[in-house]
């Protein structure tokens, strides 16, 4: 037999990033590839890129510079570029950088044993389409190997609600379910080879609305088919729209057991003018009430969220806004942008707001939402919380996991293995983690 071809490749992004890329080494599996951890070994590599923000889309190119030297010296290296950027940019990606050998968007995966044997060949091979097939369908076959305690599954792709600022809608296209009966399967599957914890992946989960065998199915529907997974102890779901958080889900927060008390509903600003702009079909005061909801249902849930600050025409008025809202709320945790400019998006055509403002708007609310983040997790300490342990410490009996809010615990004298799932009291709280010792 002959050595097996080694693979590496790059992540960018979101976790339906991350849950392609193990799609896409799982299809090139079949095709006699290893993952490598290393592009200097490898015979082909891919970069999974990330096109919502300038910058994530840039550093595409700059890494794909870095490869030169390496495709030099070995010819017969592949580098292909997947992902959104791959999406948005097509042909564009291999006129900029020749060296590209095969560009493949986020709903072409399934394809990639056949691109990948063009590009052996010498060909350049794009494949940018909206297929109708089901691309997680058809890269089914893959081997049974052991898992991780996490893994994700991606239930829903693209987004309809088309934010003035997000190029989402267009690279990653209109929203599309998948059916509960494969998802369901694919869960199965995955409980089988050791998980344990399921985060359920989409752009816009909550819209989740795949076919059920009584008709379409909601997102809470679906939780509740996975509840009844045997060996399943947890679930999670990311990212959700407020204007899509159905009364049954946040019943499900106070009632399913094992849906884990975390949530990450963006709101991106506080403004209410700003949000109109944003085209967010919410109102600062709506998101508030239905945070106030989600916490009657769930009072320890562990809030998450996104903002944008310096979004064209926004004010220091419009800004205080976003800090008044984050002071309300109190968030466990947050991720802040710059506003990025998105050519073909409806918010690059507006006054765009001073950069040097722009920075100084985002190091404030970083400053706030760091205060928040640390004050909730300091809030841990003396708690006692569940955690599935993910590997082992840097200590010897040492072990770390994750509590059911998702922080980070570090437990000594631990005898558990991974995969386990223990009660821990929580006794100290770090920089970026818990520390904390089993209970019995
Ligand atoms: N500029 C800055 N941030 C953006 N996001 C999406 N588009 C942009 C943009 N053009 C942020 C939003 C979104 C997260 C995934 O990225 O906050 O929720
Ligand atoms: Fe990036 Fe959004 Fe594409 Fe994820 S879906 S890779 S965050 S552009």
């Amino acid at each position: 037999m002959s050595a097996p071809k080694k693979l590496f490749i790059k992540t960018y992004g979101c976790q339906m990033n991350v849950y392609d890329s193990e799609r896409m080494a799982e299809a090139l599996g079949g095709e006699g590839y290893v993952e490598t951890k290393s592009p200097d070994d490898a015979d082909m590599i891919l970069l999974n890129t990330c096109h919502i923000r300038e910058k994530a889309a840039e550093k595409v190119y700059s890494e794909l510079g870095r490869f030169k030297g390496l495709k030099a010296e070995k010819p017969d290296l592949k580098i292909g570029v997947a992902g959104c950027v791959a999406q948005a940019e097509g042909q564009e990606i291999m006129r900029r950088q020749p060296l590209v050998d095969l560009v493949v968007g986020p709903q072409s995966y399934h394809r990639l044993p056949e691109m990948e044997a063009k590009a052996r060949e010498g060909e350049k091979v794009l494949d940018t389409d909206f297929p109708e097939e089901d691309k997680f369908e058809k890269l089914k076959n893959r081997p049974k190997a052991k898992r991780g305690p996490t893994a994700f599954l991606t239930v829903q792709e693209g987004c309809d609600k088309f934010c003035a600022f997000c190029v989402v809608p267009y690279t990653r296209g209109a929203e599309v379910s998948r059916p509960a009966d494969r998802i369901l399967r694919e869960a199965q599957d995955l409980v089988e080879r050791g998980v344990r914890e399921i985060t359920l992946l989409g752009q816009n989960v909550n819209a989740y609305h795949g076919a059920g065998p009584n008709g379409d199915m909601t997102l809470a529907q679906l939780i509740w088919e996975l509840d009844k997974v045997d060996g399943l102890e947890r679930i999670r779901f990311t990212t959700s729209h407020p204007n899509d958080m159905q009364d049954d889900l946040i019943e499900a927060h106070g009632t399913c057991a094992k849906l884990m008390p975390y949530l990450h509903l963006p709101v991106q600003a506080g403004s209410d003018k700003i949000l109109k702009r944003m085209n967010r079909a919410h109102t600062a005061e709506s998101y508030l009430r239905l945070i106030e909801r989600i916490r009657a249902a769930r009072p320890d849930i562990l809030i998450s969220g996104d903002f944008i600050v310096g979004f064209p025409e926004e004010t220091e008025a419009d800004f205080q806004a976003t800090l008044d809202l984050v002071e309300e709320v109190k968030y466990g945790t947050a991720y802040s942008f710059k506003y990025s400019t998105r050519p073909g998006t409806p918010a690059a055509e507006r006054p765009q707001v001073d950069p040097k403002e722009a920075d100084d708007r985002l190091q404030r609310l970083q400053a706030l939402l760091t205060k928040q983040q640390r004050e909730v997790q300091d809030s841990m300490v003396g708690r006692d919380v569940t955690v599935l342990f993910e590997k082992a410490g840097r200590f010897p009996g040492q072990m770390v996991g994750k509590s059911d809010y998702l922080h980070a615990v570090h437990v000594a004298d631990c005898d558990r293995a991974i995969g386990d799932l223990a009660r821990v009291r929580i006794l100290s709280s770090g920089a970026n983690s818990l520390a904390g010792a089993l209970i019995d």
